[in-house]
């Protein structure tokens, strides 16, 4: 039975946002696997971060994996365009108030990964119509738009259909995760755990990546 391999991603959602550059070079030299960077609008969730010229900024800054994680009322406006910029996964919100397939497709084409983000109480069969226009799903165990809240278990218990859902495709698991919440997002079948003030609210941010990893394996 081959071992899960877990990779953590560093949201830098709540790094310091004048200094994304180093932000996105100090989760590198801390380990993580990914960068997930979370973007809105200000109208799907009520917060506005950053946008594609800040990620085609950063593109250069490491060779490490984007993940763009749309938080945007259109994403048929934007996510092909985040792909083309340099991001491998592009997840937008199953939530959004547009047909998705045409989209998810269209990142593909750009030459990423598609994926659908869940916003919590929204039922893992809201993706099974787009099955076959995915590569992988965003669980959310927090309500998208802040960091640095509480994760919730009855959101990662999702994670199980949402696989079968997508035939074992990855999940990735973003919100709270800490130590003492990454194995049960493990256990419940994530496989990406994205870490945002577990990471950047840690001085010392190497140890704080072991001590996910470490308690990742604990889950798998
Ligand atoms: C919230 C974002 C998350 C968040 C994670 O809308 O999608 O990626 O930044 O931050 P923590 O790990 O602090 O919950
Ligand atoms: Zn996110």
């Amino acid at each position: 039975m081959s071992a899960v391999t877990i990779e953590i991603a560093a949201s830098i959602l709540n790094a310091d946002l004048g200094a994304l550059r180093e932000a996105v070079q100090e989760a590198e030299r801390a380990g993580v696997d990914r960068i997930h960077l979370d973007i809105m609008d200000g109208h799907f969730v009520p917060n506005l971060t950053f946008g594609l010229a800040t990620v085609e900024a950063l593109r250069g800054a490491t060779q490490l994996p984007f993940d763009a994680h749309l938080m945007v009322e259109r994403p048929s406006l934007w996510a092909a365009r985040y792909a083309e910029v340099g991001c491998a996964t592009v997840a937008i919100h199953v939530e959004a108030p547009e047909a998705h397939a045409p989209t998810l497709d269209a990142i593909r084409r750009a030459g990423a990964q598609s994926g659908l983000a869940l916003d919590p109480g929204t039922p893992s069969v809201a993706i099974e119509p787009y099955a076959s226009h995915l590569d992988f799903a965003l669980v959310m165990t927090v309500k998208s738009g802040l960091g640095g809240q509480a994760y919730r278990p009855e959101e990662a218990a999702r994670i199980g259909a949402v696989r079968s859902a997508l035939a074992g495709a990855p999940v990735h698991v973003d919100g709270g995760i800490k130590t003492s919440t990454a194995s049960d997002a493990v256990r419940n079948g994530g496989s990406v755990l994205v870490a945002g003030t577990a990471i950047f609210g840690s001085v010392d941010r190497a140890a704080a990546v072991r001590a996910l990893r470490e308690a990742a394996g604990a889950g798998a």
